[in-house]
């Protein structure tokens, strides 16, 4: 199997809609990415695609967040989401590989640090902890187990308590 992770470009859009509308059963993570796409702050470069023969089989999206303390101080960072690999092709490497070249990129970009809502069994995997461990909150309410970050340069996390704030996109997910 050839593997190859890129950026997307405006002729993969319909078919990463549809990896998402598969790997999630649902049009709403579609969607998502969809209407991020029109906010200013989407990164093309962070939207990125698995093929394989020329057929995209995956995708994965890293979007600019912030973390708010209570003193109103702003830390950037990145989310992961979504990230989805077509049924059929799933349990092969693919969603791994995406994480490891998307974690890579963002490093080039410049961002020291990523954030990320998902399995707790999953991203562990890939280096991600619990954000409690840096008093990082979710706006969702989500099981503290499942809302995750990783710092790819060490330390960048301390001392960035709050909470995270994404865009309103997500909001409607
Ligand atoms: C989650 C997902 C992206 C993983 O992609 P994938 O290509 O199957 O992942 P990989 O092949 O790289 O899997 C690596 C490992 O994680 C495991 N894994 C996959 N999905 C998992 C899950 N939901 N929970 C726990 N472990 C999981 C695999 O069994 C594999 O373990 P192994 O190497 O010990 O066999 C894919 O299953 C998917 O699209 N799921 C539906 C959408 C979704 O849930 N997205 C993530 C939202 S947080």
């Amino acid at each position: 199997m050839f593997l190859k992770v890129r950026s997307e470009n405006p002729s993969d859009y319909p078919a990463i809609t549809e990896v998402n509308n598969l790997a999630f059963g649902q049009p709403a993570e579609g969607k998502l990415v969809e209407n991020l796409r029109k906010n200013p702050k989407f990164v093309p470069e962070l939207s990125l695609v698995a093929e394989v023969d020329g057929k995209i089989v995956g995708y994965i999206l890293f979007f600019p967040v912030k973390i708010k303390s209570g003193t109103g101080e702003e830390k950037e960072t990145i989310s992961l989401a979504p990230l989805a690999v077509r049924p059929e092709f799933q349990k092969q490497g693919i969603g791994s590989e995406l994480i490891k070249e998307g974690l890579k990129a963002c490093l080039q970009l410049g961002y020291d640090s990523v954030i990320v809502l998902g399995h707790p069994e999953y991203y562990p995997n890939f280096g991600f902890e619990p954000t409690e461990k840096w008093g990082i909150k979710d706006p969702f309410g989500a099981p503290t187990e499942a809302f995750m970050a990783l710092e790819l340069k060490e330390g960048a996390l301390e001392g960035t308590g709050g909470v995270v704030e994404y865009p309103e996109e997500f909001l409607d997910v």
